[in-house]
């Protein structure tokens, strides 16, 4: 299985919000990070195709999904970035409906609705009305209504805003072993959520996707980048102004600074083992100063 991205533009007006992208993915899990803004939604979107480039194609397998139409749209399950639930739907309602819109026979779709419920911890919640649940429970209903027709495409737009760390870690189980031989996007602006599960990672600003990766090639490019240093509170201004600072901690009165930099900040600064994150701070330069951030 393979889809494929052919110089897909999107325009808003004369806003161009995509910039000729291509890419080829196959099975396996692909992690997509980016800035507010960077255009994820809008790529995630014309994926699942709820939204058409203004140039360029996606092809499944070498078709264009447009040609494919339905049987393309079978093959996918999508979480966008913002659901709403309203009215008197209770969970089991919600992801009942959903299997309908699925064509799911019934009986094959209840087994997939307690086994689905289960996994994302809301099998004593599906008599309640979804309008109620917290944040989290919403989010987590949306991705059990992604997964219940075991789609080959899995499409999560933020599938962990708003979970707690234990949800989020069996959100990341539950993705890995479901993502043996289908192909699962995901974005997300937490970079812990694909570190470890997703095989790569794309970095994405300005409406192109400027990296991909592995994790382990992103965390190699960092080595002797990343650095720690002890300091007052006053010095602390002063490497906020002409470095990136990931970190900062109070640490016996002084504080315990992670600084990225290409080059030894000072010279009684350590070297430390860089992180995805470090990569994501690098690479987007969160320089002090730069415009709009
Ligand atoms: N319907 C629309 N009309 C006009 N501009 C739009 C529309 N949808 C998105 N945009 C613009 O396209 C750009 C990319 O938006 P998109 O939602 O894809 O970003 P994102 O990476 O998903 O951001 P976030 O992390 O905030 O979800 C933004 O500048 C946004 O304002
Ligand atoms: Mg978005």
């Amino acid at each position: 299985m393979e889809l494929q991205l052919e110089a897909v533009t999107k325009n808003y007006k004369s806003k161009q919000v995509l910039k000729r992208i291509s890419l080829t993915m196959g099975a396996g899990v692909y992690g997509l990070l980016g800035p507010n803004g960077a255009g994820k939604t809008t790529l995630i979107r014309i994926l699942a195709d709820v939204l058409r480039p203004t140039n360029g194609r996606v092809l499944y397998d070498g078709k264009d999904i447009h040609t494919v139409g339905d049987e393309y749209r079978a093959k996918i399950g999508y979480l966008p970035q913002d659901v709403s639930f309203y009215g008197d739907f209770t969970g089991r309602d919600y992801l009942e409906y959903s299997a309908a819109l699925k064509g799911m026979e019934k009986a094959h779709a209840k087994k997939r609705i307690e086994e689905l419920a289960r996994s994302v911890g809301l099998w004593d919640d599906l008599k309640r009305k979804c309008a109620a649940y917290s944040g989290g429970m919403q989010r987590r209903l949306g991705i059990a209504q992604a997964l219940l027709d075991d789609p080959e495409i899995l499409i999560l737009d933020e599938p962990t805003s708003g979970l707690d760390p234990y949800e989020r870690i069996k959100f990341r189980n539950i993705i890995s072993a479901y993502a043996k031989d289908r192909l699962v996007l995901l974005s997300t602006h937490i970079v812990s959520d694909v570190e470890h599960i997703a095989a790569q990672i794309m970095m994405m600003e300005y409406g192109d996707i400027q990296h991909i990766h592995t994790g382990g090639e992103y965390v190699q490019m960092m080595e002797g980048r990343v650095w720690l240093a002890e300091m007052p509170a006053e010095q602390l201004m002063d490497y906020q102004n002409r470095a990136v600072i990931s970190n900062v901690r109070a640490k016996d009165g002084r504080m315990e600074v992670r600084i990225i930099s290409d080059a030894q900040p000072a010279p009684d600064v350590v070297q430390a083992v860089p992180t995805l994150e470090d990569a994501y701070l690098y690479l987007f330069n969160y320089l002090p100063g730069k415009a709009g951030r």
